[in-house]
């Protein structure tokens, strides 16, 4: 039996702290051990954000270095650029002409947008087009996002079977795949880890960085268990083990938090080394990504082949 095929985007959207990495980019290397997939970097839908070329650039760089050094395997899995592949925007066009407005204005983004009186690009307004035609290109069987994604993905889903509808049998149909509720992991401050609130503990810190985040871990006055300290470090052991430590060690915040910067740098200390390995050379690491470009240009000029005959545009 065939492997199933996975495909995912990430923008290339700064530091990655360990929300991200508990809650999104772990699975991507999980997925990979028995599943065939693609992982993309979403340049061309940062542009609705990133407006800087020098930032773009670095952020691009950045994020290849990120999953690479987590494990992201090139071998198994297409890890490439998506404005390497202009089928992408291509194909975003021949849905546009057949995909309405008051559909794409159901969608929250635009709604919440819309809601706070933003000055709204077309880009924004287009982004499920051209994440359906990201997905469709390649006709994985499912699509791992967290849950804001998910009304993007029964988009393209609809999108895809209109195209059908109109001009025959060309699109797979794809799932949604939440990613595995790993809760919310919660931030320093107690609320939901994220680059926003300030509250984050970069995947690479360095050992001061991570003390640093650690000792400004909010706690109450009481004689307990600290429950923030606690939330963060269940990230790391199981309950089963925790659990009896924290009772054996109750109100000794200090030697908790101790503990937590122990077992924090264990754990980032192996994923930082690698992505510096990495960074060594940054000439091969960028070969990597063209390689695995050069891979899914193939898959997406064969899809964008059969919709163009579809369309009746083939005519040589
Ligand atoms: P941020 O809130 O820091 O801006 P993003 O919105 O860029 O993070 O999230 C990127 C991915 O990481 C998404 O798939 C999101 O679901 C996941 N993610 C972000 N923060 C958390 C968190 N605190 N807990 C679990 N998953 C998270
Ligand atoms: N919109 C996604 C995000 O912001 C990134 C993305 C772009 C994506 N194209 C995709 C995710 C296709 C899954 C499939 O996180």
């Amino acid at each position: 039996m065939s492997k199933k095929i996975f495909l995912s985007g990430v923008q290339p959207s700064g530091k990655p702290h360990l929300g991200n990495y508990f809650g999104a980019m772990k699975q991507f290397v999980d997925l990979q051990k028995e599943h065939e997939g693609y992982v993309f970097i979403a340049d061309y839908h940062a542009l609705h954000s990133l407006r800087n070329s020098r930032e773009m650039n670095e952020n691009i760089k950045n994020v290849l270095l990120d999953y690479l050094a987590i494990g992201l395997d090139p071998k198994k899995v297409i890890f490439f650029k998506q404005s390497d592949i202009s089928e992408h925007t291509e194909l975003a066009w021949i849905f546009d002409t057949i995909t309405t407005m008051p559909f794409l204005m159901r969608a929250h983004a635009f709604k919440d947008a819309q809601a706070k009186n933003k000055e709204i690009d077309v880009g924004t307004f287009n982004y499920p087009v051209l994440m359906a035609a990201d997905i469709l290109l390649y006709g994985p069987d499912m699509v791992p996002v967290g849950a804001d994604q998910k009304q993007h993905v029964e988009i393209a889903r609809d999108i895809a079977e209109k195209f059908n509808n109109t001009y025959g049998e060309t699109f797979k149909l794809p799932n949604p795949m939440i990613l595995k509720d790993v809760a919310v992991v919660p931030g320093t401050d107690g609320k939901k880890m994220s680059k926003s609130y300030n509250n984050t503990i970069p995947l690479f810190a360095e050992y001061e960085e991570i003390k640093k985040c650690v000792m400004s871990i909010v706690t109450d006055s009481g004689e307990g268990i600290p429950k923030n300290v606690y939330a963060i470090h269940n990230l790391l052991r199981p309950a089963s083990e925790l659990l009896s430590l924290y009772e054996s060690k109750a109100g000794k915040y200090k030697e908790l938090k101790e503990l937590l910067i122990e077992d924090l740098e264990k754990f980032i200390a192996p994923l930082r080394e690698k992505r510096k390995e990495f960074a060594k050379d940054i000439p091969t690491v960028l070969l990597i990504l063209k390689k695995g470009s050069e891979q899914a240009k193939i898959v997406a000029a064969k899809k964008m082949e059969e919709v163009r005959e579809k369309i009746g545009v083939n005519i040589y």
